[in-house]
């Protein structure tokens, strides 16, 4: 037998929602009760790299992250492999002088080069840099759009960090889930102004699952329906507004009401999720002092669902967001001064 082992290396960026993913309407194919919309995150610590092999070689499939050991047999990683499998198949069908990798058994090696316990989107990167490298590995010709269905399979956001920039993706009507998935609003280039600051919360520890939370605040929350139905939909087309105008005050003020409506949507369910904890309200009123002493928004925090912080701003007024930040919160307990002031100077991803 053939012992060669074929192999592919690629990273992908974490991303993070201004416009939130929160509410499946289908929990198997992962399709969402509304559209949603991302910034990408592209600094170095904020990725996960990958690398995937297949060899005749290895006796089954396996998946390390950070070198542990990570179980592959949940349902929705077995779709992306699933899927990804197939469409190898189907090339090799096509084209009988491509080796046939589609049945030999996958080893994915992956590292997070930021903390995964911090809860910063580490299933987006994650899924999204498995499916690259494994879609590199199986050549398969798939544009980003059309592997962010699946990578959609293994995470929600996870579709999301397919594409660099602003990311929208698109909630869709077809029941098999093949209209719901990611689309560029805008390269990262059309605002290279734009930065984050990530606050880590010392003691962030994921209370309750994103899964289980949408799917008891769907059941639960009479808010919620407003959100999914009314309030979403107009705000999808606003906040593309402001970024294709670049405007950072549209942007930035509607990015903390769309944080905070999704927090008061978990509030709504019942029993009510809490994901912002006092040192998270302190990082709101942080903003809130920063943007009334600028006379407008320099500063726009938002949540996803643990209490850390990732507040977004232009580089043009990093001495008096990031710095006020470090100021003000080096003062207040809770926030991890060690790892809590991951600065992105980069710009974003490309
Ligand atoms: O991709 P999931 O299932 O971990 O859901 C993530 C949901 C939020 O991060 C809270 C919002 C979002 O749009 O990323």
């Amino acid at each position: 037998a053939n012992s060669e082992i074929h192999r592919a290396s690629t990273t992908a960026p974490v991303n993070i929602a201004v416009v939130k993913y929160w509410g499946k309407r289908d929990a198997n194919l992962n399709l969402p009760t509304n559209s949603s919309l991302s910034v990408t995150l592209a600094q170095s610590d904020l990725r996960t790299h990958t690398t995937a092999s297949c060899s005749s070689t290895y006796t089954t499939d396996t998946l390390t992250l950070n070198s542990a050991p990570q179980s592959l047999s949940s349902p929705r990683t077995q779709a992306c492999l699933r899927e990804l499998r197939s469409l190898r198949a189907a090339l090799e069908d096509s084209n009988p002088s491509l080796p046939k990798l589609s049945p030999l058994p996958l080893k994915i090696v992956s590292f997070n080069n930021f903390p995964t316990a911090a809860g910063l989107a580490s299933s987006a990167a994650g899924f999204a840099a498995l499916v690259r490298a494994i879609a590199d590995l199986y050549a398969l010709p798939q544009s980003p759009s059309s592997l962010s269905l699946i990578a959609r399979q293994g995470s929600g956001s996870a579709c999301r960090s397919l594409l660099g920039g602003f990311v929208g993706w698109n909630v869709g009507t077809a029941p098999d889930g093949s209209d719901s998935k990611a689309y560029e609003v805008a390269p990262a280039a059309h605002w290279a102004e734009l930065r984050a600051i990530i606050l880590v919360a010392s003691a962030a520890k994921k209370s309750v699952s994103s899964t289980a939370g949408m799917q008891a605040t769907v059941a639960t929350s009479p808010l919620f329906r407003v959100r999914a139905a009314e309030l979403v939909p107009a705000r999808m087309g606003a906040m593309e507004e402001a970024i294709r105008r670049r405007d950072f005050e549209a942007f930035g003020a509607l990015t903390m009401k769309e944080s905070n409506n999704f927090h008061a949507t978990c509030l709504d369910t019942e029993p009510p999720i809490l994901y912002l904890n006092d040192t998270s309200r302190a990082a709101i009123r942080a903003a809130e002092g920063i943007n009334k002493a600028a006379g407008k928004v320099v500063a726009a925090y938002t949540f996803d669902a643990g209490p850390n912080a990732v507040v977004y701003y232009v580089e043009g007024d990093t001495e008096r967001v990031a710095g006020s930040f470090k100021r003000i919160l080096a003062n207040v307990d809770g926030w991890d001064g060690d790892r809590g002031w991951a600065v992105q100077g980069q710009g974003l991803e490309g």
